[in-house]
């Protein structure tokens, strides 16, 4: 069984033998009025959701805590206090019932997540991980050996949807909000500056300010140019984040010389990048990996599968393990 507990979803998932047979997921509602993920309140969701959750999953799987073989759970990147509830918890989990316990990095979760459903990537693969917390350019070469090639330097691409959702009144997670309204846009409405940087690396926080600016400068001349023009801000907004996630991913593959390019993260759900990087699978000859949605956004059964695979290699930690806010592969 796997916990995850990094951010603002509360999950649990059963593995047996490399399927997934459960992936329960509780999101919490209550940062929706705040715009944002708050800490504390995440922690105290995490604290009041995980027994039910974890039940549910047992229930489901009409499994008995019993018959579990390890626990796994997301020792980090994260939330400190967040990570500690899924850490404290599976720690008494696995000391209760004597059995190994496992830590998983939550961004390779993301990554292995594409080995739950078919079809599985080969090695070595490029992966674009996208999340509300990083931005990163992976070489995949097996299950547990990743190397970072490029990376954002300051805001992740989630943050940039999420806060231009909120500079538009959408809500939190912004993200699903701005791809809903881009669909029926103009991405070539409005351009936004994007900053240069070096090799593969990312920069986000310098098109938030252009987009704050840009807005502030159109409502001084009409109080109602967001409702009127929401499709084309958001679509034009959107394309401007994917083309600069492409740009880098494609010089990546080119100096990798890989032609197997796989997406992750919870800004791997967004409609529009999905369909430009089918679009450039075709131009440039890449085979695509795109995992299904219901696996794209935090759940433990990414984790599980991460899981899987240490179970399988035998990496197991003590109970001396803490949780890693800053946990790097
Ligand atoms: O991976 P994830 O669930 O949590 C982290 O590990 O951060 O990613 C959450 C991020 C949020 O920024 C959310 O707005 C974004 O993924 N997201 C999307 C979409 N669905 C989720 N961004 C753009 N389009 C979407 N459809
Ligand atoms: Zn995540």
């Amino acid at each position: 069984m796997a916990i995850e507990s990094s951010c603002d979803e509360t999950s649990a998932a059963i593995v047996h033998n490399g399927k997934i047979l459960n992936n329960i997921i509780s999101t919490q509602s209550v940062h929706e009025n705040y715009g944002g993920v708050v800490p504390e309140l995440a922690s105290r969701a995490h604290q009041q959701n995980i027994v039910p959750v974890v039940s549910e999953a047992l229930k489901n799987s009409a499994i008995n805590k019993e018959d579990l073989s390890a626990i796994a759970f997301t020792r980090g990147p994260g939330l400190m206090g967040a990570l500690l509830v899924g850490t404290s918890f599976a720690k008494s989990m696995a000391l209760a019932l004597d059995i190994p316990l496992i830590e998983v990095n939550h961004m390779q979760a993301h990554i292995l997540a594409h080995f739950i459903d078919q079809p599985k990537p080969k090695f070595p693969f490029l992966c674009l991980t996208v999340s509300g917390g990083h931005t990163q350019i992976v070489m995949v070469k097996s299950y547990l050996d990743m190397e970072i090639v490029g990376e954002t330097k300051d805001d992740a691409v989630g943050e940039a949807f999420d806060k231009s959702a909120k500079l538009l009144g959408l809500g939190y997670p912004g993200g699903p909000m701005i791809d809903k309204y881009a669909s029926t846009g103009d991405p070539k409405k409005y351009t936004f500056p994007s900053t240069e940087m070096p090799e593969f690396d990312y920069s986000f926080s310098g098109i938030k300010t252009a987009i704050l600016y840009f807005l502030k400068d159109r409502l001084k001349e009409n109080d109602n140019f967001i409702t009127e023009n929401l499709p084309d801000i958001c679509a034009s907004i959107q394309s401007t984040l994917i083309a600069m996630l492409m740009d880098k991913l494609k010089k990546a593959a080119d100096h990798y010389k890989i032609d197997r390019i796989a997406i992750a993260g919870g800004v791997s759900a967004n409609k529009g990048l999905r369909s430009e990087l089918n679009r450039l699978s075709e131009k440039e000859g890449w085979t695509v990996y795109i995992p299904a949605f219901e696996y794209c956004t935090d759940n433990a059964g990414m984790i599980a599968m991460a899981a899987y695979y240490k179970f399988l290699a035998q990496e197991f930690v003590g109970q001396e393990v803490s949780a890693l806010p800053r946990m790097k592969f």
